[in-house]
Parts: C-alpha cells; structure tokens; sequence
C-alpha cells in the first residue's frame, strides 16, 4: 500500500484499570495518527489488551471467572480511550480465538523450522513483570519496578533460539534499520546486545491461563510471545495484509528489551521485516512518585477530563515534557500551563480576534494553510515537545502582533483579517492535539460568534 503509517502500542493488561500511563502512550499514538491522516497518509492505529498469564489470572481472583474479568476490564480500556477521542483502527484483545489460533500456528511454524526446542528453566521470575530474571537484573534481590522478590522456578519449557538472530539485530539496530529512538535508549540496546545473549522460554507448564503450544498441551505459550505477536495477527484479523511492516511502535522504557530484542528475534525467525521505528518514551510519576494503586496516586483519565476537558487535557499531557524523558505531573502544574497557554494565549486571542473582526465587519477568508512543515518534521521525529513549543511560540507571536498592531484603536482592516488568518494556521497545527478545539476556532473564524474556549480555573 503506498503512503501507508501503521502505528501501534503496547497491548495494556488487564490486571489494573487505565490509568495516565497507558493513556499517555495511547493518545501519542492518536496525536501522530491523526497528524499523518492530515498529510494524507493512510495510516492503520493499532492498540488493544493483554489478557493471558499469572498475573491476569491472579488478579481476576476474586472475580471469579476469569475471562469474565478481562472483558470487563478490556471495557474499561475502550472507554477510557472513547473519553479522550483516540481513534483506533482496531483494538486486538489476546483472549480472541483468532489471535489465539495464530499464535499456535506461528510457534508451530517455528518449531518446525527449528527454532524451538524443549528444555528445561531453572531460574528466577517475577509475576509483575511476566519476566524471567537474572540475579543482575534485581535490586537487593528485588525487583526494581515491583520491588517484590522474584518466584523461584523450575520447570520443563520450550525454548526459542535467539541467541541464534543477535548478529541480525545488532547490524538493523546498528545501521538504523530497525531505529531505536531516542539515541540513548537505542545505545543501551547495543551495549545489551554485546554480552551474551541467552536463548528465552516460549512457554511455561505452572501456568493455566493461556494459549496451549498446539503439539504438547500441557505447556501454556509464554505470555510474551502470545503478546508480541498481536502485532501481526491483528492485521490479519483486519484482512490489512499490505501494511506490514509498522512504521512505529511506540513503548516505555519498562518494556524495551520485549520489543528491542525477542521482538525483532521472531520476526527474523519468521522471514519477517523489522518495524521501521521503536520509539521509547519515558515513564512518568504522579506528584514525584511511580503511579501505583497501593500508593492511591493513579489519576483516572475522566479525572483530567473532569477538570480540564479533553482537548486541553490532551494537550496539556502531550506537551508535560520531552516524550522520551522521566517526567513528573501534578494537577498543580497542569493548572498552571492552562490557564498560561490555553486560558490566557490561545483562548483570549481567539476571543479578541473575533470580537474585533465582528465590531468592525470584517469577513474571515480562509487560506485553509498546509500543515507547517517544521511541525510535521518534528512529528516525524515523533518529538511532541518541539512541536507544542512551536505551536505555542506561533500563539505568543500572534498576541505581540495584536498588541504591537493595537487594531481595536486603528480599526485597520487589513491588520484585523491578517490577525484572523494567523488564528486559522494555528489551528490547523493544533488539529492533531485539540481535535475538537481546533474545529471550534475555525467554527468561530468563519461565523464570528465568539465563544470561552478554556474557562479559567
Ligand atoms: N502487556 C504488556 C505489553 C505487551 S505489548 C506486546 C505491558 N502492559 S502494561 O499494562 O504494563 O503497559 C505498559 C505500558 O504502559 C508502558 O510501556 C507504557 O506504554 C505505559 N505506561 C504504564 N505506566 C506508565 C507510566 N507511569 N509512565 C509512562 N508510561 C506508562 O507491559
């Protein structure tokens, strides 16, 4: 397909409610979706759940049933994403029996090829991260992300070869071929890649919930692997053949060596290409704390949109800080940006603006503006932060030139419609962030009708 952008994020499991760690993640994903769509790309969003493995099972406990629970809670992740008006094309659940039956029909094609073998895994593994450990991945015999000491396993598993692809992905990752973004992250993927890299398990026999390896049924297919392959079997689910392979995926740092290691492995195993760009954004804490349930620290998407609508609060996340940096958030800063940029910047110019064309009879003519290309090069870098900072310099220069120009005394007509079509750019920009917002500007521009975009808090 030409002119195709197929952008994905993790599938989010189900074991805890969204919260604005995974809606960060997935609005990044509508941001550039819509963006591209506005260049006239055909662009393919792909996001959904991760429902199998202990930690789901452990976590529908008391629910009782447990696919039950992950429906409920797939509900939630749907809902959550309709509130804030992310637009996915396809939202995959791993609990879907066409997932299911890929899944077994890809491991098959490995395991006859060759590439997986049975074994035996005496180790460690932490539930919280569906991970196998190494003594040098623990923090005091902790787990650094769940600080919980990781279960001692042994058990009979089948293996995948990776160690067999390392020179593969060390060259794509080297030559960019398979891009790491941003530079840091790509280099802590090459420094890993140096050190010897074991072959991993592909399936677990203590386990229950989950796809059973198709030719030994009492080993369950590790959840990893079950959820990498989302990806793939979305697509084919869709009947999107043409789109493979994507052109980026976005993650957190927690997930990085799934995706910047065992990923590419069974791609290259599968004759398959690699993703164009791995982009890994940074994680976030909540008043200078790791969002956590037992910390209370989880903010709900429809608490920001309670507080500040979707559009602002859209924004306002997205342009928090740069995407691939540690950041923190607090309903203090938050409120503060509002009513600095949205509030006072965009929203009184809008209202000034239209007011003044309205008392001095001036029709707005619309130049309907390409994109600006220095945002769109930004947005190909997927650098959100540069792009805000842009938008907002065009909202700050468009308010020096009402109060250099002062058209409320001059009555200048020309100044009053040139001021109307720096409004109509803006918002053209803005579209991929504010959807609605956007919209609304141009609404008024054209029926000067003014209206409070963002009331002050
Ligand atoms: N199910 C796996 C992913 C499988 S993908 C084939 C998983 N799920 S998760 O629910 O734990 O989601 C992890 C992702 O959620 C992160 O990579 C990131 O995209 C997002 N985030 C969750 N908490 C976050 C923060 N506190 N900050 C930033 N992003 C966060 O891992």
């Amino acid at each position: 397909m030409t002119n195709k952008f197929y952008i994905t994020t993790p599938i989010y499991y189900v074991n805890a409610s969204p919260h604005i760690g995974h809606l960060y993640t997935t609005l990044a994903a509508d941001i550039l979706t819509r963006a591209h769509k506005q260049w006239g790309e055909n662009v393919f969003f792909l996001t959904g759940t991760d429902e199998h493995g202990a930690k789901i099972a452990q976590a529908a406990g008391d629910f009782g049933e447990i696919k039950g629970f992950t429906d409920k809670v797939s509900e939630e992740f749907k809902d959550a994403w309709k509130l804030f008006d992310i637009n996915y094309d396809y939202f995959i659940r791993t609990t879907n029996p066409q997932h299911e039956k890929f899944v077994q029909e890809f491991l098959t094609k490995l395991y006859k090829k060759g590439d997986i073998y049975l074994g035996k895994y005496r180790g460690l593994y932490c539930t919280g991260c569906e991970e196998y450990k190494k003594e040098s991945d623990l923090e005091n015999g902790l787990c650094p992300l769940h600080k919980k000491k990781p279960e001692k396993i042994q058990e009979e598993v089948y293996f995948f070869k990776l160690s067999k692809y390392k020179e593969k992905i060390l060259a794509s990752v080297g030559t960019d071929k398979f891009q790491i973004l941003p530079q840091e992250r790509k280099n802590e993927v090459l420094s890993f890649l140096k050190q010897e890299l074991e072959d991993t398990a592909v399936s677990r026999t203590k386990v229950s919930w989950g796809i059973s390896v198709p030719w030994d049924k009492k080993h369950i297919i590790y959840v990893w692997f079950d959820a990498l392959l989302n990806y793939l079997s979305a697509l084919e689910i869709n009947k999107s053949p043409n789109i493979w392979p994507p052109d980026v995926q976005l993650i957190a740092k927690d997930i990085l060596r799934f995706h910047a290691i065992i990923w590419p492995a069974i791609l290259l195993a599968a004759g398959l290409e690699l993703p164009k760009i791995l982009f890994v954004h940074g994680f976030f804490t909540v008043n200078k704390q790791k969002v956590s349930k037992s910390l209370g620290n989880v903010i709900t998407p429809q608490e920001l949109i309670d507080r500040y609508g979707v559009d602002a609060a859209r924004f306002l996340l997205i342009s928090a800080f740069p995407f691939g940096s540690d950041g923190d958030f607090s309903f203090d800063d938050l409120d503060k940006r509002y009513n600095a940029i949205l509030a006072n910047d965009l929203g009184n110019l809008v209202q000034r603006a239209v007011v003044l064309a309205q008392k001095n009879n001036i029709k707005f003519i619309p130049k309907n503006p390409q994109y600006s290309e220095k945002i769109k090069a930004q947005l190909e870098k997927i650098d959100f932060y540069s792009a805000c900072e842009q938008i907002k310099k065009a909202i700050v220069e468009a308010n020096v030139f009402v109060n250099e120009t002062k058209p409320w005394e001059t009555k200048d007509k020309k100044t009053i419609a040139e001021l109307l079509n720096k409004i109509e750019k803006i918002s053209v920009d803005l579209k991929p962030f504010m959807p609605t917002v956007g919209e609304k500007i141009l609404t008024q521009l054209k029926t000067l009708q003014p209206e409070i975009l963002f009331p002050k808090k």
